[in-house]
């Protein structure tokens, strides 16, 4: 497993419990996936070091879990050594690194979506501006942690954040708004062809209750969706998910591993809002928390192209909720350093974490941990959740207090993300 963060202890965890799984490794790992796995450091930026790695801990399968080492090519090196890889071609990755390429795709493949224009020229920003109506959507046209989208009434906050962007040397895109509930929604991959959906899941962006204040990588999700239709995975997978992979394998960059769709539902159908090129965060932890068929042979069936004869996937029937703790000043410079206790309770993921010499966990990272809660309905699982997150304490560390609560109601086509 490569990867440090609370998804990649939610994965870990669950390819632990698979017995097909004779021996785990983690690489940089956290204070938490060091209790299940053997760790080492390594730079995620460097394609050779990972499959260099990989092949001296005689891996039988590489997981990666970030956007990061996927963009700059860890599983084509992974491969390259002879090594299955989860994971897509750093060329297949662009849909993720470049918001312009993503477009690009779905427009060839036909796939809804808002409308929008890049821009990297300062010169023409307020004429571009002027083509969108508020809320404005301006976004980094490159990888930003969640943290590179400003929506905004206000063209001016609109207009400063692009210059932001644009000085950096980062070309913005404009878009136009999408009006709707938001839904993640996973697809495994299978070298190019097979597309297999998981549960649709929904993710808090927003740092505060009742999503005010700036996006965020993820405060939180739950899962399934209670006011969702039945269809509405297969749905986006026919519309949405198969074209697009269609659509990379047209263009020779096949895609293999875990498919990211972050969807508006609008009056006119689901719209994609981004791909991602991996596992979503914090979703995974709820989605693991529900699946039932074991994590390995499914990831392992992924990687070599033979999902097409995997079993019809298997779930909990209850339902997951996790809420993130965030270390005081996330999204901006987050506080480190901080001593956590109560992290080592059940359903408590590690992110940002780190074992002091004198064996204290501390805080290492803006989200610091991933508490999970069960339970036969979603009101049961935040219960637990909630109940596990008051185990927890983090000097100034900070957490929704709302994850899943409209969906309890079954507040149909209201957004709980955003
Ligand atoms: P992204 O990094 O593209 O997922 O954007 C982060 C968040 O910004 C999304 O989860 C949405 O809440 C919001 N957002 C991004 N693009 C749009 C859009 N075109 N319309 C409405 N909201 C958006
Ligand atoms: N949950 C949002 C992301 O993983 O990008």
């Amino acid at each position: 497993m490569i990867g440090a963060g609370a998804r990649e202890h939610a994965l870990v965890l669950a390819l632990s419990g698979d017995p097909a799984v004779t021996a785990l490794a983690c690489a940089p790992g956290n204070a938490g996936t060091a209790v299940l796995a053997e760790q080492s450091s390594v730079d995620v930026t460097d394609p050779v070091a990972v499959a260099e790695l990989a092949g001296a801990w005689s891996a039988d399968l590489v997981v990666i879990g970030p956007e990061v080492p996927l963009v700059a090519g860890a599983a084509d090196a992974v491969r390259a050594a002879g090594i299955a890889c989860f994971g897509p071609s750093a060329g297949a990755a662009q849909i993720e690194g470049s918001k312009a390429f993503a477009k690009d795709v779905m427009t060839a493949a036909g796939v809804s979506t808002a409308r929008s224009e890049l821009v990297d020229n300062p010169g023409r920003l307020d004429a571009a501006l002027g083509h969108f109506e508020p809320p404005w959507v301006v976004k980094d046209d490159r990888l930003a942690a969640g943290k590179g989208v400003v929506v905004t009434g206000d063209r001016e906050v609109a207009r400063a954040h692009a210059l932001t962007l644009l000085d950096g040397g980062h070309p913005v895109l404009l878009e136009s708004y999408l009006d709707g509930p938001e839904v993640s929604l996973f697809f495994l991959v299978d070298s190019g062809r097979t597309v297999l959906p998981l549960l649709p899941a929904q993710d808090f962006k927003r740092v505060g209750d009742a999503d005010v204040g700036p996006n965020t990588g993820g405060m939180g999700a739950y899962a399934p969706l209670p006011w969702a239709p039945e269809s509405l995975a297969a749905d986006v997978a026919a519309r949405i998910g198969q074209p697009v992979v269609d659509e990379l394998a047209r263009r020779g960059i096949p895609f293999s591993g875990l498919l990211y769709a972050g969807l508006a539902l609008t009056t006119t159908g689901p719209q994609v809002i981004e791909f991602n090129c991996r596992f979503g965060d914090p979703e995974t932890q709820v989605l693991l928390a529900l699946l039932r068929t074991p994590l390995a042979g499914l990831l392992s069936a992924t990687a070599t192209g033979a999902l097409a004869r995997q079993p019809p996937l298997r779930w909990d029937p209850g339902a997951a909720v996790v809420v993130v703790i965030a270390a005081e000043g996330y999204p901006g410079t987050p506080r480190t350093g901080d001593v956590i206790t109560g992290a080592a309770g059940k359903g408590v993921l590690h992110a940002g974490t780190r074992r002091r010499d004198d064996g204290a966990i501390v805080s290492a990272g803006g989200r610091v941990l991933s508490v999970v809660g069960t339970g036969v309905d979603l009101a049961a699982a935040r219960e637990q959740a909630y109940q596990r997150v008051e185990q927890v304490h983090l000097l100034g560390g900070h957490y929704r207090s709302d994850i899943g609560l409209r969906a309890t109601r079954r507040e149909d086509g209201l957004s709980g993300g955003g």
